[in-house]
């Protein structure tokens, strides 16, 4: 009896813990590789008139380091960029302040030139929580298809604006 659920937990646990590392992997594609936005520095800020939304775009280390170094056309591998979005508001006591309203989520592009060479060496994704998850074919190709008005800025809209 006991040797039956013994065997019984061997068979299950050698079936289950590839699967459980599997599962784990998938649901942090990307956060081993990338680590998280949160401690990352500004590259710089937008305010979209269109969407009235305002902007944080910050850099991981290699993404500081290559606009330090004006070494940004190409941006190197291993580069990722992350735009912040909340919602306008303006200051309560002041009118005339545009600040951060509503959190809108943070989206990412991540360059890796032999990875994703049909999207000009960027993969297009957004923060779930902590995890950097990279974004379905579909929802790529809308990514892309606007951010190749930059394709000679390598694809990017930001400038760099590093004190
Ligand atoms: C209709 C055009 C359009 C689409 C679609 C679009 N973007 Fe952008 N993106 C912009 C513009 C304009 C900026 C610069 C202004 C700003 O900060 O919003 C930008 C900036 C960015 C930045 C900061 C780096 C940079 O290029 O300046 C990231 C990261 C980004 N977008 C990710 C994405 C992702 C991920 C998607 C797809 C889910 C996406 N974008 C879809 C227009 C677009």
């Amino acid at each position: 009896m006991q040797k039956t659920y013994l065997a019984g937990l061997i068979v299950l646990s050698t079936f289950l813990s590839p699967a459980l590392v599997n599962a784990e992997t998938a649901s942090h594609p990307e956060q081993a590789l990338h680590g998280s936005y949160k401690d990352w520095r500004v590259l710089g800020v937008s305010h979209r008139l269109d969407k009235k939304y305002v902007r944080a775009i910050l850099g991981n280390d290699i993404a500081i380091n290559a606009a330090r170094s004006g070494k940004t056309q190409p941006w190197p591998d291993g580069t990722v960029i992350a735009k912040l979005s909340w919602k306008e508001q303006t200051h309560p006591r002041w009118p005339q302040a545009v600040i951060p309203g509503e959190f809108a989520g943070a989206e990412a592009i991540i360059k890796d030139s032999k990875k994703y060479p049909e999207t000009g060496g960027w993969a297009f994704g957004h923060w779930e929580g902590g995890n950097l998850v990279i974004n379905d074919k579909e929802k790529t190709a809308t990514c892309f298809a606007c951010h190749t008005i930059m394709k000679d800025h390598d694809y990017v809209f930001t400038e760099p604006a590093l004190q």
